[in-house]
């Protein structure tokens, strides 16, 4: 008596499984049938740059330029003064032409 109550016992547990998987399955095609299945358009969100503490920021969009630090500085790019015999200036190996840099595998000083 006592070993056919717990098998019938043990096959209702087992029913109670099978309702219980059977509802999560027809609940998830449920949600299938439910959701717009038209494909999703990628939409660019431009990410704000915002100052923080890093190190390394990002370059900026616009900075502010004075006219005269710009003439300055293009000044002593192309001064070979700045060269130990009045040889060589910025210019000498960085061309703005090539990217900056001279091309050459190894430097010429
Ligand atoms: C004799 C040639 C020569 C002269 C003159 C010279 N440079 Fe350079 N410069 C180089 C070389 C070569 C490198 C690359 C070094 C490396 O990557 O190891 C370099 C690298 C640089 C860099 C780093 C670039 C980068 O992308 O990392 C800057 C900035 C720079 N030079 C500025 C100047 C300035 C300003 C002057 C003038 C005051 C100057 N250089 C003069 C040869 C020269």
């Amino acid at each position: 008596m006592n070993q056919f109550y717990s098998s019938k016992r043990l096959r209702k547990q087992i029913y109670l499984i099978i309702l219980i998987v059977l509802s999560y399955v027809f609940a998830v095609v449920w949600q299938q049938f439910q959701t717009n299945n038209s494909p999703q358009v990628a939409t660019f969100t431009p990410v704000e740059i915002r100052a923080s503490t890093e190190p390394i920021q990002p370059i900026p969009l616009h900075i502010e330029l004075n006219e005269n630090k710009v003439a300055l500085g293009e000044k002593l790019f192309n001064d070979t003064r700045l060269s130990r015999n009045n040889s060589l200036a910025c210019v000498s190996c960085h061309f703005f032409d090539k990217g900056g840099t001279d091309r050459v595998r190894y430097s010429i000083e």
